[in-house]
C-alpha cells in the first residue's frame, strides 16, 4: 500500500511537470495586403499541370487522442478550400471522437481553442476496423483490389500528378501508430513509396508527418531521386508536442479536457491557411514551421526535419495543396506570423493530461472520478512494467553495467536505427509474447529492441531474457497480449 501511494504521489508530480510551464507570449499576426504576386506569376490561370491528390491519416483512436484527429479533419478542409476535390482526397481516421461521451460539443471537432468545426463534410472513406497500414499503402499504390472494406477510394493517379501524404499519430523510431495492429514499420513504408515511383504514377509527392521520433521514419532511408520530399516533426530522437491543452496558453475552452491539435501540424495549418500558397513555397513554409515547432528553443518543441529531394521544396505550396481565393491579397512575410504557444504536451504524456484534468475536474467521491483515477492509474502501471521489463532484458543481456548504455546508444546521423527489419519486428514480436502488448507508449522503446538486433542477438536469447525478465503481465485495458503491434 505504501509503494501505492508514493507512487500516486510521484505521478501528481510529474503530471504537474509535464503541464507547468512559463513561456514568450508575443507574437503579431501580419497580414499584409498586396497584389505584388499578380506581376511575378506568369499565367492568370492555375498554373498547376496534373491532378492534386492527397491522403491523411489519424493513426490513433480514443479521447485522449482527439487532435490527431482534429488536424486530419482540419487538413481536409484546408485542401478543400483550396480547390482539390473530394475524389482526389482520400481520408482516414478512426472517427470516434465527434460523437464519443467525452466530446463537449457532440458532432464537432475542432482543431484550435476558437476554431471553426473541422468535421461537418470530412468524407468517410476509412473508418474503425478499416484504419490499417494494408490499406493505407494499397490506397497510395492506387491498388484497389488490394482495399478491405472502406469507401475503395485510392490514389489513381498519372505520371503529371502531385501527391500530398499528411500523417499525424503517435510514433516511435521506426515505428508509426495506428488505431489497429499491426503498426506501421518505416522500412515498409518507404517499400511503398519506391514501388509508387517505379510505377511512374507522380512527378512529386510531398509527405507530412507527425509523431514522436518522426525523423527515424526517413534518416537513412529514404533515397534521393523518387521525387519525394518530406518534412517531419521531429527528428529521430525526440518526441513531439500536442498544442492547445488543458493548462496550457492558449488553452482550449474549459469544458475539453484534452489536447486540440499538434504543434507541428497546426504550424504548418494556420500557416497555409491564411497565406496566398500561389507566393509562398514548400521551402518557406519548412522555415516558418520549424521556428514555430521549435518554440523558442525551449523544452516544450522539436526539431522539424526535411528529407529526400530537398530541391523540391522550391515548389510553392499551390502544387500540392492548393489555394483558398480568399487569401489572394495576403502576400507571404518572412516571419513567424502565428502566434507561437507557450507551452506544449508531449505526445506520450497526453494521455495522461487528459485522464488527470478529467480526474481533477470530476466531482469528488463520483464514479467519474474513480474511473478517471482508475484510467490514470492503469495507464502509468502499464508504462512502468514496460519501462522496468525493457530496462531488466538489457541487464540480462548485456550486463548490468552495459545494458542501459548499449539499449540508448543512437547510432551517427544519417544512418537508420537497424539494418536488418526483419530482425526488429522479430524482437518486438518476442518481446510481446513475453511481456504483453508494447501498445502506443511502448513504441518509444523501438530503438533499445533495434539495438538488441544491432550486435547480432539472437532471437532465442532474447526470448529467454524476455521470459525471464516479464514473470506477469498487468491486466487492463494497456497490457492485452493480443494487441502486438508486429502482429
Ligand atoms: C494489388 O494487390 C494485389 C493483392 O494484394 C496484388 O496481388 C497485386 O499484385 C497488386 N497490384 C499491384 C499493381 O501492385
Ligand atoms: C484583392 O484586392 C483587390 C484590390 O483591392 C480587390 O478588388 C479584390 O476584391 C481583393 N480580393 C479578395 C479575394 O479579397
Amino acid at each position: 500500500m505504501a509503494s501505492l501511494v508514493s507512487g500516486v504521489i510521484l505521478i501528481l508530480l510529474s503530471v504537474t511537470g509535464i503541464v507547468s510551464a512559463g513561456g514568450d507570449t508575443t507574437g503579431n499576426v501580419l497580414r499584409l495586403p498586396s497584389e505584388a504576386y499578380k506581376f511575378f506569376r506568369g499565367g492568370d490561370k492555375d498554373e498547376v499541370e496534373g491532378t492534386r491528390w492527397a491522403v491523411l491519416i489519424a493513426g490513433s483512436n480514443g479521447y485522449w487522442n482527439y487532435r490527431h484527429q482534429a488536424d486530419v479533419c482540419h487538413a481536409y478542409q484546408l485542401l478543400r478550400k483550396g480547390g482539390l476535390k473530394e475524389e482526389n482526397i482520400i481520408v482516414f481516421m478512426y472517427d470516434d471522437i465527434a460523437y464519443n461521451v467525452e466530446n463537449p460539443r457532440q458532432g464537432i471537432i475542432i482543431n484550435s481553442p476558437h476554431g471553426d468545426d473541422v468535421y461537418k463534410g470530412v468524407p468517410k472513406d476509412y473508418t474503425g476496423e478499416d484504419v490499417t497500414v494494408n490499406n493505407f499503402f494499397a490506397a497510395i499504390l492506387g491498388n484497389k483490389s488490394a482495399i478491405t472494406g472502406g469507401s475503395g477510394k485510392v490514389v489513381d493517379s498519372g505520371p503529371n500528378d502531385h501527391i500530398f501524404i499528411f500523417y499525424s499519430d503517435h510514433g516511435g523510431p521506426g515505428i508509426l501508430g495506428m488505431p489497429t495492429y499491426p503498426f506501421l514499420f518505416a522500412d515498409d513504408l518507404i517499400d511503398v513509396l519506391k514501388k509508387k515511383h517505379a510505377l511512374g504514377a507522380y512527378k512529386s509527392l510531398v509527405f507530412y508527418l507527425e509523431a514522436c521520433e518522426s525523423g527515424s521514419i526517413f534518416e537513412g532511408l529514404l533515397p534521393e531521386g523518387l521525387n519525394i520530399y518530406a518534412t517531419t516533426a521531429s527528428n529521430a530522437v525526440e518526441s513531439s508536442w500536442g498544442t492547445y491543452c488543458p493548462g496550457e496558453y492558449p488553452s482550449p475552452p474549459p469544458e475539453y479536457e484534452t489536447c486540440l491539435g499538434d504543434l507541428y501540424s497546426v504550424a504548418w495549418m494556420e500557416d497555409s491557411d491564411m497565406h496566398n500558397l500561389r507566393t509562398e513555397t514548400l521551402h518557406q513554409q519548412y522555415e516558418l514551421v520549424k521556428r514555430r515547432t521549435n518554440n523558442g528553443n525551449s523544452a516544450f518543441g522539436s526539431h522539424v526535419m526535411q528529407f529526400g529531394d530537398i530541391g523540391i521544396s522550391r515548389d510553392h505550396l499551390v502544387t500540392y495543396l492548393g489555394t483558398n481565393p480568399a487569401n489572394d491579397n495576403f502576400t507571404f512575410v518572412d516571419e513567424n506570423s502565428l502566434v507561437p504557444p507557450t507551452k506544449a504536451v508531449n505526445q506520450r504524456d497526453a494521455d495522461l493530461v487528459h485522464f488527470w484534468d478529467k480526474y481533477r475536474k470530476a466531482p469528488v467521491g463520483s464514479v467519474r472520478k474513480a474511473e478517471a483515477q482508475k484510467q490514470f492509474l492503469e495507464a502509468m502501471s502499464h508504462r512502468m512494467h514496460i519501462d522496468n521489463s525493457i530496462k531488466l532484458i538489457g541487464k540480462l543481456l548485456f550486463g548490468i553495467e552495459r545494458g542501459p548504455e548499449v539499449l540508448s546508444t543512437v547510432r551517427p546521423a544519417g544512418q537508420p536505427l537497424v539494418d536488418d527489419w526483419k530482425c526488429l519486428k522479430k524482437m518486438v514480436r518476442t518481446f510481446e509474447t513475453h511481456c504483453g502488448s508494447l501498445s502506443q507508449y511502448g513504441m518509444k522503446h523501438m530503438r533499445s529492441l533495434a539495438n538488441i538486433c544491432n550486435p547480432g542477438i539472437q532471437t532465442e536469447t532474447m526470448a529467454e531474457a524476455s521470459a525471464q525478465a516479464c514473470v506477469n503481465i498487468p491486466l487492463g485495458h494497456w497490457g492485452s497480449l493480443e494487441k502486438g503491434f508486429s502482429a
